[in-house]
């Protein structure tokens, strides 16, 4: 029978990219998003339609989008198709995105918070105005025929509020499945999350009947546990997991926060269970070795550096 697949999200493009001081060439930008296309990768985050005053980094987010759509990268095989979803935080967001008729996000993302620190540190507003404001976007977007991805933020703990109860993450889950989100990310914003939170917090969503299929796992390293976070993700049904290539990346408004699980070290664990992901390990590794060179950054993730010397 054929190996059970794996979704990965990769998102080293908008949450690798957001929080570098440096605004990063569009050239490399586009880039990285065309090298990772080559990857087999099915899902790519390519940037974010939020204020430019609060995330200077991602301001040229049409730019992308226009430049996807006008000059699609090349893809593995004629078949495969690749999502590039963007991040929109309101509507004002989702005005930007859907401007050019011509050149269509394939989805977007909202993102709300579990804690009620985060959410004003990071949308200016509350839990509820959040969710309130979030309403609208969601449903102009799926009358644009606009897929629309859930993240929640913070679902372990917060930096600024604390613990985060399981309840609360369930609660913001429920809405955004109730507005018309196809699937929820659970962000573990900071990396605090440990083999035994993480149980708790998934079997606390499917009790309250989340179905797995809508669960995407989201987890930051800056502890370590990313990939043990995963296989906790995975022996509870999870087959959706977001990484960023390289391990790029951090939070501008979470202090701490350190980049995502990254997607090279991802892989080779999916692949070493017997799954798949379609993905081409040495080739995203040399995606990896690429944009750390490019930006300067240290390559956050084990695998790739390993693969690349034998
Ligand atoms: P605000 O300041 O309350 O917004 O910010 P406002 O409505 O008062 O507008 C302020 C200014 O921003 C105005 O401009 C607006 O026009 C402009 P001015 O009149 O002063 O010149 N503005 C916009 N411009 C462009 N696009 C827009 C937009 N909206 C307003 N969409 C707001 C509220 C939500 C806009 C702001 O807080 C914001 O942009 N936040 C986004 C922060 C962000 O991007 N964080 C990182 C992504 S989330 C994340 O990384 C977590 C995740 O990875 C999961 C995890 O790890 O947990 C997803
Ligand atoms: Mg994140």
């Amino acid at each position: 029978s054929p190996a059970e697949h794996v979704k990965i999200v990769e998102v080293g493009p908008r949450d690798g990219l957001q929080n570098e001081k440096v605004i990063v060439p569009l050239a490399t930008k586009l880039g990285l998003i065309e090298r990772l296309s080559s990857t087999g990768l099915r899902v790519i985050e390519a940037g974010s339609f939020v204020a430019p005053k609060w995330v200077p980094q991602m301001a040229d987010s049409s730019s992308i989008l226009a430049h996807l759509s006008k000059h699609p990268p090349q893809l593995p095989t004629a078949a495969h198709k690749i999502s590039y979803p963007f991040l929109v935080p309101n509507t004002k967001g989702l005005d930007a995105a859907l401007a050019n008729p011509t050149a269509r996000p394939s989805e977007i993302a909202i993102f709300a918070s579990a804690s009620e620190g985060f959410s004003q540190r990071n949308l200016n507003c509350s839990i509820e105005e959040s969710l309130a404001r979030f309403a609208p976007v969601v449903s102009r977007a799926l009358d644009a025929g606009v897929p629309v991805r859930g993240y929640i933020s913070m679902v372990i703990a917060c930096p600024y509020s604390g613990p985060t109860p399981p309840e609360a993450v369930v609660d913001v889950a429920l809405k955004l499945l109730d507005m018309g989100c196809y699937e929820i990310s659970l962000g573990d914003t900071t990396g605090v999350g440990t083999p035994h939170t993480v149980d708790v917090l998934i079997k606390a969503l499917l009790a309250a009947g989340v179905p797995v299929e809508k669960l995407a796992c989201h987890f930051h390293d800056t502890y370590g546990q990313a990939i043990v976070n995963c296989m906790v993700g995975l022996a509870n049904g999870v087959r959706v997991f977001d990484s960023s290539v390289a391990g790029l990346g951090g939070c501008p408004y979470a202090k701490g926060a350190t980049g995502n699980v990254s997607t090279e070290d991802l892989v080779y664990f999916i692949h070493s269970v017997g799954m798949d992901t379609g993905v081409d390990l040495q080739r995203l590794a040399e995606v990896g070795a690429w944009i750390s060179d490019s930006i300067g950054r240290k390559n956050n993730s084990k695998v790739g550096p390993a693969l690349l010397a034998k």
